[in-house]
């Protein structure tokens, strides 16, 4: 079986299909791997490191249509293109179902089995095909660096011999997947980030990325069933827009990501929160193609407002990355089809079923949702009552565990007490109690107070520490022995200690 890459033929894509990394893994797969001279050139491929990789170059576009099986692409295929495909191949590619009937139609026609990459279902098994949050992350992550390209200062705080310098202030837009790379990057650069989202259940995500989660005092959540956000109520925007605004003459840098699928993204900064903002301050605007979150944006450009904003309408791909990535994603899905071996397009599994939109002469657009939240209410009803009912059991098994244990213990002790002399059973009793009850009151710590714990046992361990060392004598016996063990021990519990709770400081450090 062919996989044939054509070169992306739109002026302004520098991404390609296949990567030499990728031809490999395609050529483990069973495929041949045939693509077109210079298809990489852009995304700084060579047609040698595809050579060496294992591919076939061709020079002439209709040759890798006119041999192929599947055929990878970038972006949605154009008439010309359209032309050369063949009855009966597949075809991965993005392909914006929602706003393409007519491609899909024709695709139908021409009976070419088409995925779009670009509506994969969010469920956690196909976040390795997911090609939107690949892209995602690599677009989040590039926002930062283009915002610290044109702002005029560091990101971090210092204090240098010539001053101090204040960290810059980062406010993200939208919390998804370009959201949260962008929050880790401008975070690992040293700024002060802070976040806003329409769905909740991203605060938690928000904070552990080392950022402020920052609220509007209105009680509706942008979550669905579907991972996606839904388009909020005006009365929402507003408070979100008065939040922004106030936001907007306190920070450096706004990074916008906010966007409904299927629709134009919402206008989230006006004019009038431009001009409150500082000059040399910059907003990267993620949503530029789908209409821009800032009311000035200009997608495809960037351009400083007359009080000295920089508002970026278009980022650097990172062509080789972004093509690495997608590729990986098309190969992800390859494998997920069969290989070359045992190759099938199985119209009963969840992913190909919903990416495949169109098939057998037939267009599958919109596909039946696949819900991936829906399910977790009724687990959590659910867990309610067998949680109580769970821990009435649990409660009563170890009830009756503890019961047996002590009974050993006790039988344990009656038999010595029969054999051992009265000194050595009085020590002896003692540190089996302590043994006791020094596990069972660690063992039901929660994890939270572990890190109090430890430094409780370090103490303990000091005091075994010097009891050890009291017992220690010149000549060695037994005693000594044991005392040399336990210092050991304790060393490790102490120095141990001292590693982690440095491990975990440096974690708060920034
Ligand atoms: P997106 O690109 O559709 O939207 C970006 C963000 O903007 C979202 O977090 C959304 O809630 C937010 N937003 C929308 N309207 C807004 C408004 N008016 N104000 C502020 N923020 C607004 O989202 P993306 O990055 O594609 O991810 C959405 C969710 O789906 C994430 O939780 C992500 O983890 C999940 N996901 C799951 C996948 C899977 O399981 N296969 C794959 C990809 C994403």
């Amino acid at each position: 079986m062919i996989v044939g890459i054509p070169t992306e033929i739109l002026g302004n894509e520098s991404r390609v299909a296949a990567t030499p990394q990728t031809v490999k893994r395609l050529l483990k797969q069973g495929f041949k791997v045939v693509i077109q001279s210079k298809a990489g050139e852009k995304a700084d491929f060579s047609d040698l490191q595809f050579q060496n990789a294992g591919a076939t170059i061709v020079n002439d576009t209709i040759d890798v249509y006119n041999n192929s099986a599947i055929i990878l692409k970038v972006n949605e295929p154009t008439l010309k293109e359209l032309e050369m495909l063949q009855s009966g191949t597949v075809l991965l590619s993005y392909l914006r179902p929602a706003q393409n009937q007519e491609l899909l139609q024709k695709l139908a026609e021409k009976n070419i089995s088409s995925i779009a990459m670009d509506a994969i279902p969010r469920i956690s098994r196909a976040q390795k095909v997911d090609v939107l949050s690949s892209m995602a992350n690599i677009s989040g992550y590039r926002s930062v660096i283009e915002a610290a390209f044109y702002f005029g200062r560091f990101l971090n705080g210092q204090i240098t011999a010539a001053g101090k310098v204040e960290p810059a202030k980062v406010l993200v837009i939208g919390a998804g997947v370009a959201g949260l790379a962008a929050i880790g990057a401008a975070n690992s650069l040293g700024a002060i980030v802070r976040a806003f989202d329409t769905r909740k259940e991203v605060a938690e995500q928000i904070q552990s990325m080392g950022a402020q989660f920052l609220t509007v005092d209105i009680n509706e959540d942008g979550a669905t069933d579907s991972g996606y956000s839904k388009e909020m109520s005006q009365e929402f925007i507003d408070a979100e827009m008065a939040l922004f605004k106030a936001q907007a003459a306190e920070v450096d840098i706004i990074i916008t990501t906010a966007q409904i699928p299927g629709r134009e993204a919402p206008k989230l900064i006006l004019e009038s929160h431009v001009a409150v903002m500082k000059p040399g301050s910059v907003i990267v605007d993620l949503a530029a193609s789908s209409g821009g979150n800032c009311v000035l944006t200009r997608d495809g450009e960037i351009f400083k407002t007359e009080n000295g904003v920089t508002i970026i309408g278009k980022i650097n791909q990172l062509a080789a990355q972004s093509s690495q990535l997608y590729g990986n994603n098309l190969c992800h899905m390859l494998d997920d089809m069969g290989k070359a071996e045992n190759w099938n397009i199985n119209m009963e599994d969840a992913i190909i079923s919903r990416a495949m939109v169109t098939h057998n002469g037939k267009v599958n657009w919109p596909p039946e949702p696949l819900p991936v939240n829906s399910i977790k209410p009724q687990v959590q009803e659910l867990s309610q009552d067998k949680q109580k009912e769970n821990i009435q059991n649990k409660n009563k098994n170890n009830g009756l565990s503890m019961i047996i244990k002590l009974g050993c213990v006790g039988l344990l002790l009656l038999s010595l007490g029969q054999v051992a002399p009265s000194e050595f059973m009085q020590h002896f009793t003692v540190f089996v109690l302590a043994v006791f009850i020094g596990w069972q009151v660690i063992w039901n710590v929660a994890h939270s107070l572990h890190t109090p714990l430890m430094a409780v046992t370090n103490a303990i361990s000091g005091i075994i520490v010097v009891g050890g060392l009291l017992q220690t004598k010149d000549n060695i016996n037994l005693s000594g022995v044991l005392a040399f063990i336990a210092i050991f021990f304790a060393c490790i519990n102490i120095v141990g200690g001292f590693f982690v709770t440095q491990r975990m400081l440096k974690m708060f450090n920034k």
